[in-house]
């Protein structure tokens, strides 16, 4: 408290000064400290506060006919006399003040000292409107404006008698105007002090219209070193200011550290950074970094300019800190603040690496969310800060807030970034600002506060609920639930396999399938390519012969669990028949009670868009799986490996001409049409949890069938490229893994949706998953398209083979539905059965732009 009150005296204190050493602009600025309604007084700091009282201000009559200066009752001797608190000037109709300045951004603070009453009126009695005019419209920064309610609801963060209000208005002629009035005729209105200082240009570059045109908005210099806000969070809109906009600086916060007073600030601005423990809004605090500044370096100002914000923010920050990588993946950190509804904000995070152990990049990178929605990805400081540590960044953010009636939360979220080829995760904020916007028709004022205990009180502040609700986290427990009790279903049933097969393998067969070898008919919709509908029991023999004793030159592909061999065998005493060979590595424990968990899985499935199991063999402890044989090999094959040579009967040729845009179509639609399947058609929710286009075989009329499905995954893919690092809980392949499902751990089908949204962007853009060795931003598909798709860039990384053939109404429709799946939320995902549809959609789109422009070519063809 005391160190509180100590840093309001510096507050006030050697703006004008420090301005003039420090922002070389200032020197053709007028910088404004007014002392309202009281003479010139120098402060205890040698800090001059002009009287109000200066007809360059304004004409004395004006003085005489609508102010009058009060007579101050202090009721706390320590600010007695003291400039702003000395005095106050008191306005009962409307007064301009009008100050010369030169054009360009200026602060304007604001000070109302509430522990007095003036001219025997009691403070919660005043209720101010103020008017902003810089030349460029006039601005309403406060509306009925009740300092009293203020410093009073806001007594547990800020415990000062004096309400400071702090605006940005841009002067864009050689006056700013401000003009202060009761809000009611009859009524009255005060004030004690006004701040005025000049702002570099670029600091805060939201004032002014900016025009979508490249050639002029490339002569405006950019926004200093800040990453500025490209979309509306929450709506993917574009954003750009159209109109001339006025700030209010709602919260200025130093994370992790103490106050920072206005004295310390850099730029001369003599902003207040307070501390951020207030506004903590989980339980989770985090940890502090170098809580005692014994950790000082230079902070090298090499990107953003050092007005941007002190060394003292930067020395200090707010990490995850010293737990387990699984607990920080599961945990955020969250600030909250109580904002006024119906307006944009304007959020600017500061970040600079000071951890002397982060040497490289992608060591903290993180996410961040506005009222949880995502807001960003892949933040990495360390990395923006061009690789050097104690590089200071900051980036912004804007959102709209229409919820509530007047109050509305507003929260920011920092959590680790799921990215799975991370082995660190963390993150770390040092300083942060929110600024509300002013509406269109320029007013920036919002309600008074309303005080706790107050019966008209409509809701505790940060009390609304986060977007999102409630019923998705229940749907997924439910699922999750259901999801258990299939696995415990298949771990009973797969035991009771393991018990017989170890009677008698053989025995096992005879007992499942009757001797005519027909136990398996087809009961689902989708029917089988198969003749019949089979699960045989073959020798090691037989397999044996079919893949001459596993020769490498019969192999058509690897993976995790082991190799998958081609070969041709010969069933129901005479039919020969071409097959998929899967051989399970023997080394994996693991491995036997996967296989035979997919055994069960497989011989209950049929679709005519998932691959038939025919039979296995387990024999000698060599476990193998027996399935149609899809001669057209994987979808990726089609869209990028061009010159595969796995297929032995193809060696040296370059086996696939891409593949046409409608192939792809129809494609992706079949292989939707399996993962639906799979989802729903058998009464339970089966979850294939590694969709990815090597698992999307295409039979010899180019039907797509989803194959290894059940939970019949051991390992991570081996392709090339990719990365070795998966957690030991979350099983999938990198690059198609649901960022929820690494965070919670929580496997529900939407975590299909999202690989197969990852799909989606593979077979458009004709890429895999992952490309490691690309720039960051490029690396993952699935964001990196996301990032396109939503800044309609997404035709530019579209796979040169069909992008003339791509009509842009479909491809429109493409890129929404794959953006819908990788959602970074489940619950914002669509099923399976909706992707169906709307590619069914797109497939049309598609069909009907073609067939327009048939029509339109032939009508062009001269007789
Ligand atoms: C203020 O100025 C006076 C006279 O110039 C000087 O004696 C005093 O030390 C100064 N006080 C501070 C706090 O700088
Ligand atoms: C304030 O009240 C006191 C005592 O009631 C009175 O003497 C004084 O004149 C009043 N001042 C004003 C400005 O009304
Ligand atoms: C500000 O007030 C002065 C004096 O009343 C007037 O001449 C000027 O036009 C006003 N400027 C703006 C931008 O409103
Ligand atoms: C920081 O200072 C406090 C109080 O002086 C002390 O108790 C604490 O151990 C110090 N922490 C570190 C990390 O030096
Ligand atoms: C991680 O830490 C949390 C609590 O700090 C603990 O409950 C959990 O068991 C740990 N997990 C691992 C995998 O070590
Ligand atoms: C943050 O963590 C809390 C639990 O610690 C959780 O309830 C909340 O959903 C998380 N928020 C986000 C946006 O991840
Ligand atoms: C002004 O604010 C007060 C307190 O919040 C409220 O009771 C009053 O109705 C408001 N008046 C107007 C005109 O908005």
């Amino acid at each position: 408290m005391i160190n509180l009150l100590q840093s309001f005296s510096y507050i006030i204190s050697l703006v004008t000064l420090i301005a003039l050493l420090i922002t070389p602009s200032s020197c053709k600025t007028n910088n404004y400290l007014i002392n309202c309604g009281a003479p010139t007084t120098t402060s205890a700091d040698n800090q001059t506060w002009n009287t109000d009282e200066n007809p360059t201000f304004a004409p004395s009559t004006s003085y005489k006919d609508n102010t009058k200066v009060a007579h101050v009752i202090n009721e706390d001797p320590s600010y007695s006399g003291k400039p702003p608190c000395s005095g106050a000037r008191i306005f009962h109709s409307p007064f301009t003040y009008s100050f010369p300045v030169s054009p360009g951004p200026k602060i304007v603070r604001l000070y109302f000292y509430t522990s007095a009453t003036y001219d025997n009126t009691s403070v919660d009695n005043f209720f101010l409107t103020l008017k902003a005019d810089g030349g460029s419209g006039s601005f309403t920064l406060l509306g009925n404006f009740s300092a009293y309610l203020h410093q009073q609801f806001f007594k547990n963060s800020i415990p000062l008698p004096i309400v400071v209000k702090e605006f940005l208005v841009m002067a864009t002629s050689s006056r700013l105007n401000l003009t202060f009035s009761p809000t009611l005729t009859g009524s009255l209105a005060f004030v004690n002090g006004i701040e005025i200082i000049a702002v570099p240009d670029n600091l805060y570059d939201y004032f002014n219209p900016q025009s979508s045109d490249e050639t002029s908005s490339s002569n405006r210099s950019p926004p200093i070193g800040c990453f500025p806000a490209k979309t509306n969070v929450g709506s993917q809109l574009p954003f750009s200011i159209l109109r001339p906009t006025a700030l209010e600086t709602v919260r200025r916060l130093n994370v992790g550290g103490s106050d920072v007073i206005s004295e310390m600030d850099s730029g001369g601005m003599s902003r207040t950074w307070y501390n951020d423990a207030n506004y903590i809004g989980g339980n989770f605090k985090g940890a502090i970094p170098n809580p005692n500044r014994t950790l000082i370096t230079d902070i090298s100002y090499t990107i953003v300019p050092k007005y941007t914000a002190p060394n003292l923010v930067y020395w200090t920050a707010r990490i995850m800190g010293p737990y387990n990588n699984s607990f920080k993946l599961k945990n955020n950190i969250t600030w909250a603040f109580s904002v006024d509804s119906g307006f944009d904000y304007l959020i600017r995070l500061h970040f600079c690496e000071i951890d002397p152990s982060v040497t490289n990049r992608r060591q903290r990178e993180f996410e961040v969310l506005v009222n949880n929605e995502q807001a960003d990805n892949e933040v990495d400081p360390f990395h923006l800060g061009n690789s050097l540590r104690s590089t200071p960044v900051c980036k912004d953010y804007v959102t709209s807030i229409y919820e509530g009636s007047s109050k509305a939360s507003l929260s920011i979220t920092l959590r680790p970034d799921t990215g799975s080829y991370l082995t660190y995760h963390d993150v770390i904020l040092n300083g942060l600002e929110i600024f509300k916007m002013s509406q269109p028709n320029g007013n920036l004022a919002g309600p008074n506060p309303v005080l706790p205990g107050d019966p008209n009180r409509p809701n505790k502040p940060n009390s609304l609920p986060p977007r999102g609700g409630t019923n998705s986290n229940h749907l997924i427990e439910i699922l999750v639930g259901v999801l258990g009790s299939v696995v415990f279903i298949a771990l009973v049933i797969a035991s009771a396999f393991c018990w017989l097969l170890r009677e008698s393998s053989q025995n096992y067969c005879k007992r499942l399938l009757p001797s005519n070898g027909s136990g398996f008919s087809s009961t689902s919709s989708g029917g089988s390519s198969l003749p019949s509908h089979l699960c045989h029991c073959f020798t090691l023999q037989q397999i044996m012969v079919a893949t001459n004793n596993f020769d490498d030159h019969f192999v058509i592909g690897v993976g995790g669990f082991g190799k998958v061999y081609k070969g041709s065998i010969t069933i129901n005493g005479g039919t020969e028949i071409m097959v998929a060979i899967k051989r399970l590595n023997p080394s994996s424990k693991q491995g036997a009670l996967e296989f035979h968990t997919e055994i069960v899985m497989l011989t209950t499935l049929r679709h005519v868009h998932l691959v038939s199991l025919i039979g296995f063999c387990d024999e000698n402890g060599e476990m193998v799986l027996v399935y149609d044989y899809m001669p057209l090999g994987t979808l990726q094959d089609h869209l990028y490996h061009k010159y595969s040579f796995r297929h032995s009967d193809k060696m040296d040729t370059p086996i696939y001409a891409p593949m046409s845009w409608k192939q792809r179509l129809l494609t992706c639609i079949r292989a939707a049409r399996g993962l639906h399947y799979l989802h729903t058609g058998t009464g339970r929710v089966i979850i294939h949890r590694d969709v990815k286009s090597t698992n999307i075989l295409l039979d010899k009329n180019w039907i797509a069938k989803v194959s290894d499905f059940g939970i019949s995954k051991v390992g991570p893919s081996m392709k090339e490229g990719a990365p070795t690092y998966v957690s030991t809980i979350v099983k999938g392949s990198i690059g198609y893994l649901d960022p929820e499902y690494i965070r919670l751990k929580q496997l529900t089908e939407k975590s299909d949706v999202y690989s197969f949204g990852v799909v989606l962007f593979e077979v458009l853009c004709a890429r895999p998953a992952m490309m490691p060795l690309l720039p960051n931003e490029q690396v993952n598909l699935a964001r990196y398209a996301k990032r396109c798709y939503e800044e309609g860039t997404l035709h530019e990384i579209v796979d040169p083979n069909v992008r003339d053939e791509i009509a842009p109404v479909c491809l429109r429709k493409f890129g929404e539905i794959a953006e819908m799946c990788v959602r970074d939320q489940g619950s914002k995902r669509p099923s399976m059965e909706e992707v169906v549809w709307y590619l069914e959609f797109a497939l049309k789109l598609q069909e009907t732009d073609e067939n327009n422009n048939e029509i339109t070519t032939s009508s062009i063809i001269p007789n």
